[in-house]
């Protein structure tokens, strides 16, 4: 029998050596080489122009246009996601932390879609799939459930049951026969999906993948697995909210701006149709230090509201909290108060937080944060009904936001009074219900709201 080739692989970034070596020269990480074996690739051959098959180059103005097919799931916050549901032949990979509800999601996507689903578990046995499922509601009757981690196997029951979608629950636990390495190594993860993604592109049947998270919050396995497939989705959450947030990191298909809003209950995950309310704590009260903004995250216009408190500092180096907000951010903006505004800077601890524990990426919150910093610091509370849009500068100066009009209904639809908004330099055209007030520089704010 021939020798098995073995070589060092780096668990990283895939990387190999023929020896085992500390530290990864491509990636620069430590102690990620691993032996693995090899599969033999076949000979190359004499080459020969005559007789190679594959396919020819075509033009692209002959390429008939193809609307790609989708599969809807009926779980719209999902089709959203992924730019109107499932595309036909694509592959999925959905990521995220450990218990947020990765395979909650996918069996409650099993049993909302109509259609054959094979949903194959190495982490879950059947008694626990029932379990969950009679937790969730189900419409579908066509679900196939596998226990199974062989990816040959897998791709065999799917020729005969000929599902119109799988799941795989996760790529980190599957393996194919003939490499040795144990489940999870690059190697058998790498193999697997290609074997999955042959299968899917040659049968037009969608595959959705759960793929475990490293530490610092990347797909554990190697880089190409987010290559290999068409879609990466991050499921995201914080534990200590019932909130969990889905969001496309790569769609071949789609945008990757759209995000999907879920609750976790006792049953399931509920969509979140209006997420404004579940962003806002709803006050009788007025406090300090709360101010609410209108932002966009994709086609959608929510309200967040922003929390400050503002304190002397007890000791030397003042500190800063942000929860939700970029901490670097905050310091600017702070720096942009202490110059603009007379905020003592070097006095003052500050802490920050966006209710409902999520995460925006919109730079159009910068005017909220700083509305809520200066109620905080003055202890004056801003009246309830007012909400805020503005990138701030550097110099003070407040920046225009993309899709003015549609943050500016959206705050009229919740029956909000008055919303500042950037210096428009032109008539509004819309007219609204609302107080629009234009406002171009942090210091008019703060004239605007406390005096
Ligand atoms: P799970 O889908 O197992 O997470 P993952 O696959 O990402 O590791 O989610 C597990 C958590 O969700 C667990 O803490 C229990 C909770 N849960 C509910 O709150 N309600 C439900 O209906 C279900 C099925 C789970
Ligand atoms: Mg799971």
């Amino acid at each position: 029998m021939a020798k098995q080739k073995t070589a060092y692989v780096c668990q990283n970034c895939g990387a190999k050596s023929p020896k085992w070596i500390g530290k990864c020269p491509s990636c620069n990480e430590w102690n990620t080489y691993e032996e693995e074996i090899i599969i033999s690739s076949k000979s190359p051959g004499i080459f020969s122009q005559t007789n190679f098959t594959g396919n020819k180059p075509i033009l692209i103005n002959a390429i008939e246009n193809s609307n790609y097919s989708r599969l809807s799931t009926s779980n719209n916050e999902f089709d959203r996601v992924l730019g109107g549901g499932i595309v036909k032949g694509s592959v999925i990979l959905l990521g995220g932390e450990p218990g947020i509800g990765k395979s909650t999601l996918l069996l409650q996507v099993a049993q909302q879609i109509s259609c054959k689903v094979l949903y194959v578990s190495g982490e879950e046995n059947a008694e626990q799939i029932k379990l969950r499922s009679e937790r969730l509601k189900s419409g579908n009757e066509e679900i196939y459930f596998l226990s199974e981690i062989l990816t040959e196997n897998i791709i065999n029951h799917a020729k005969n049951i000929k599902p119109e979608l799988i799941i795989i629950d996760s790529i980190q636990t599957l393996r194919v026969e003939h490499v040795e390495s144990s489940a999870g190594t690059v190697t058998q993860i790498r193999e697997s999906a290609n074997r999955l993604l042959e299968y899917a592109k040659e049968n037009s049947v969608p595959i959705i993948l759960v793929g475990h998270i490293t530490k610092d919050g990347s797909i554990a396995g190697p880089k190409v697995l987010e290559h290999i497939v068409d879609t990466v989705l991050q499921f995201e959450g914080d534990n200590n909210f019932n909130y969990r947030i889905l969001r496309a990191f790569k769609n071949r298909f789609g945008s990757t701006t759209e995000m999907g809003i879920y609750e976790m209950q006792q049953n399931g995950l509920q969509e979140v149709k209006n997420p404004s309310e579940m962003l806002m704590s709803h006050h009788a009260e007025q406090y300090s230090g709360i101010s609410i903004c209108s932002t966009i995250e994709g086609a959608r216009a929510f309200l967040v509201e922003v929390q400050a408190l503002v304190s002397t500092a007890a000791y030397g180096t003042p500190q800063r909290s942000s929860t939700g907000f970029d901490a670097k951010r905050l310091n600017m903006l702070l720096a942009v108060l202490e110059k603009r505004v007379g905020f003592k800077l070097s006095t003052k601890d500050v802490f920050l937080n966006l209710a409902g524990g999520l995460k925006v990426k919109d730079t159009a919150i910068d005017l909220a944060v700083i509305c809520a910093i200066l109620s905080s610091d003055v202890d004056r509370a801003i009246t309830l009904q007012t909400c805020f849009v503005g990138e701030v500068g550097l110099s003070g100066e407040i920046r225009q936001a993309q899709r003015i009009d549609q943050r500016i209904s959206e705050a009229e639809k919740l029956g909000f009074k008055r919303i500042f908004i950037p210096m428009q330099g032109k008539e509004m055209t819309k007219k609204t219900s609302i107080e629009v007030i234009e406002v171009d520089k942090v210091e008019h704010v703060f004239n605007k709201l406390f005096s």
